[in-house]
């Protein structure tokens, strides 16, 4: 008989109610958290909800807290989890009673943080859209984009590439500043921000535009430094890392 792995799992259908769930799922070579989840939603609970699509770190759907660690399901894997390294000081998140949690054999499973639980794991991402389209991803040219007009040479290119591998998860709304400011823009928006006017083809109009839009309050100046995008994030985009860039270049030009 196949080992099992025992997980405590956060169950809501979005109206405040909260309760924690046990489950048991079999082991298999090179199970990841999202597998799981589905084995979860298989074999004991078909209206288990959760978020998912490639399955492989590129679309930014499955992340949940995993023991108290924001990450992405598909990514991570059961066998290790124990004893994985996990980022130090990260700020506590409660979302209900998990006193009887028995921390050495159970996998905790919760949603993401600061952002309504609409059932079960899948948080209503709305705001981190919103905030999203407010900094303005993309270029504004009435010109068509051909070559050579959006040539980069490798170290232009350099400088944003970090920024350019966001894949807008959502993890790094873990920020305690997402949590007491719902007005707060956000890591990964003021990144975005950061990689398109740090960009070598951008216009100084656009470039006014979005640095107009993050050096409100609600934006840089609310950033408090403390840094957990910087440790959270799967893809080491460094959001914290873009917005003290912002800081340092920009916030004198207020
Ligand atoms: S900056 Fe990192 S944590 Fe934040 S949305 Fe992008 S990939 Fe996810
Ligand atoms: S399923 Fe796409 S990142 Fe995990």
């Amino acid at each position: 008989m196949s080992e099992k792995q025992k997980f405590l799992v956060y169950r809501s259908l979005g109206n405040g109610s909260v309760r924690y769930e046990r489950y048991e799922v079999p082991l298999s070579k090179g199970m990841s958290i999202l597998d799981a989840l589905f084995y979860i939603q298989d074999y004991h609970d078909s209206t288990f909800a959760f978020r998912y699509a490639c399955r492989g770190a590129i679309c930014g759907s499955c992340g949940i807290m995993i023991d108290k660690v924001p990450m992405l399901a598909c990514r991570t894997q059961v066998s290790t989890i124990k004893t994985a390294k996990k980022p130090l000081n990260l700020p506590e998140v409660v979302f209900g009673d998990i006193t009887d949690w028995d921390h050495e054999n159970e996998i905790l499973i919760e949603p993401l943080p600061n952002m309504n639980s609409i059932k079960d794991l899948v948080v209503d991402m709305e705001p981190f859209w919103k905030y999203y389209r407010e900094v303005e991803p993309y270029f504004t040219r009435d010109w068509n984009d051909i070559a050579p007009e959006s040539a980069q040479s490798p170290n232009e290119m350099k400088i944003i590439e970090k920024l350019v591998y966001c894949i807008l998860c959502g993890i790094c709304w873990m920020c305690p500043v997402n949590s007491k400011n719902p007005a707060y823009l956000g890591p990964a928006q003021l990144a975005k921000s950061d990689r398109f006017v740090r960009d070598s083809r951008i216009d100084s109009e656009k470039q006014k535009n979005s640095l107009s839009r993050v050096l409100q309050d609600d934006a840089v100046p609310a950033c408090e430094k403390l840094f957990v995008c910087n440790k959270v994030c799967p893809k080491d985009v460094m959001p914290g890392t873009a917005i003290k860039d912002i800081r340092d270049n920009w916030v004198s030009e207020r």
